[in-house]
């Protein structure tokens, strides 16, 4: 199985995982990526047995209106399921590292709503350690300079991503060479610098469920 068919398993794995659980008022926190892609459009088909979705990026939100799924604002929403999202990195205990695709920011808060978040990711996502993967962290652009400093006395090399500006219209300071041994904390310390408004971990709201794309199948964890 290559990536692409790893992501389509768990994708499928998450559709079948939370369909026992819908009803015609259920709406469903839902990611960005490739392997959220994969996810849209496999839920896609059972559209009539759930009301809508909250998206966590304005690519999402086209492609699940693409569907003909309806797209629902955060605030007129009472209550999330499930948020269903990939990551770039995940540890054993599910807390991950997300942002890739930039999206960080809403994602974290879609996810702080749900009842459950499920991590769906082929098998090269899952690390003893975070970090090799650079942590993306969302600026306001006039703190770029700032933060990139306190960045470095964190010991992390912070670089920008250059032509890339978040949905809310800031800037993404990738940071390269951490080795995170403890990630709620760092996960703090970074939101604490000013001009900061959120970084890719997700540890104090870690996920609750992890499926794995192997070629072996699809492996279940749990924090
Ligand atoms: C976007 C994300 C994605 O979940 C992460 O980058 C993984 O992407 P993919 O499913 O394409 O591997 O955090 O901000």
């Amino acid at each position: 199985m290559n990536q692409d068919q790893l992501k389509q398993a768990v994708a499928q794995a998450a559709v079948d995982h939370i369909l026992p659980h819908l009803d015609s008022k259920s709406v469903i926190g839902v990611g960005t990526g490739s392997t959220a892609n994969f996810f849209i459009d496999a839920l896609a088909k059972h559209k009539a047995e759930f009301d809508g979705a909250v998206a966590s990026s304005e690519a999402t939100a086209a492609r699940l209106k693409g569907h003909g799924i309806p797209v629902y604002d955060l605030n007129t929403v009472s209550e999330l399921e499930f948020y269903i999202d990939g990551a770039d990195e995940s540890d054993a205990h599910l807390n991950l590292i997300k942002g890739g695709g930039a999206a960080l920011t809403r994602e974290k808060i879609v996810a702080a709503v749900a009842k459950t978040f499920i991590c769906i990711a082929d098998g090269s996502k899952l690390v003893s350690v975070l970090g090799a993967f650079p942590l993306p962290v969302e600026v306001i652009p006039m703190a770029r300079s700032h933060v990139a400093r306190q960045l470095v006395k964190l010991g992390g090399d912070p670089v920008y991503r250059e032509g890339v500006l978040t949905d809310n219209g800031n800037i993404i300071l990738d940071v390269h060479n951490l080795s995170i041994v403890n990630p709620p904390q760092l996960e703090a310390q970074i939101n604490a610098i000013v001009g900061v408004v959120t970084n890719g971990l997700f540890a104090a709201r870690p996920a609750d469920l992890l499926l794995l794309g192997t070629a072996e199948g699809v492996q279940t964890l749990r924090r």
